[in-house]
């Protein structure tokens, strides 16, 4: 089965607040892209990817991606006004012929092969969709805009799901049909009736959205 890695890179980072998307962050001596960039290039699952780039820095993108020598890069496309337009400019690259799609945020730099091969197993039961996530752990409030508790969320059962996320690709592509939106592509399929799975995610797959997250992951590094 032919499994096609779409790597969305496109959001400006405006809470981390530089004077350059996300993706180009510095981690260590390199943009923040090189390092998921890398990882999905050398991970066995992963046949091939598409990167989604921010407007005006797809020339950056492809030639961060040459340098680093990932060879399973099939195209570079602009990304769009939000996440779910992002990844439909992405799925305009993926071949008809392709079985699972693997959406990941670039923002989580540190993605592993076997968070890959635990989101891919499900799929060969039937499951239209597998994400990975992690319990939540924290009590969860409600909270008005005064900053007064409205109420307390029961959290049985509340996972906090990452990326990267995997689907049956003719799945992926009917969910995001007609400009549907959502903050996850697990999000789309829900809402088109499709049955999506949580694994095991992991600590480390971190988004980095804070100056302070960037800190961290560079400290794992
Ligand atoms: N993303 C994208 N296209 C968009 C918005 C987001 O490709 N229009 C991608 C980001 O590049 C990131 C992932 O989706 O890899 C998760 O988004 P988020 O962490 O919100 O990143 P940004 O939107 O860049 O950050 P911010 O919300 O702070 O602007
Ligand atoms: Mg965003």
């Amino acid at each position: 089965m032919s499994v096609w890695a779409i790597l969305v890179a496109a959001g400006r980072g405006e809470r981390l607040g530089l004077d350059r998307p996300k993706a180009f962050a510095k981690l260590g001596d390199e943009p923040l892209l090189a390092e998921p960039l890398r990882r999905l290039d050398a991970c066995p699952w992963v046949d091939a990817m598409v990167i989604v780039a921010p407007p005006g820095w797809e020339e950056p993108a492809i030639l961060l991606a040459e340098e680093e020598g990932c060879d399973k890069v099939r195209a570079c496309v602009t990304g769009g006004e939000t996440r779910s337009d992002s990844v439909r400019a992405g799925l305009t690259e993926v071949p008809g012929d392709a079985v699972v799609v693997l959406v990941h945020d670039a923002a989580r730099p540190l993605v592993s092969d076997e968070v890959v091969e635990r989101v891919l197993a499900p799929l060969a039961e039937g499951w239209d969709g597998v994400v990975p996530g992690l319990p939540v752990g924290d009590t969860l409030k409600r909270v008005g805009s005064d900053g007064g508790i409205e109420e307390t969320v029961g959290r049985a059962g509340l996972w906090a799901v990452q990326t990267p996320q995997a689907f049956a690709a003719d799945v992926l592509r009917r969910a995001q049909a007609n400009g549907a939106e959502a903050t996850d592509c697990a999000g789309l399929v829900e809402a088109s009736g499709g049955r999506v799975k949580v694994v095991d995610g992991d600590p480390r797959l971190l988004k980095v959205t804070s100056e302070a997250d960037l800190a961290t992951v560079r400290e794992w590094l």
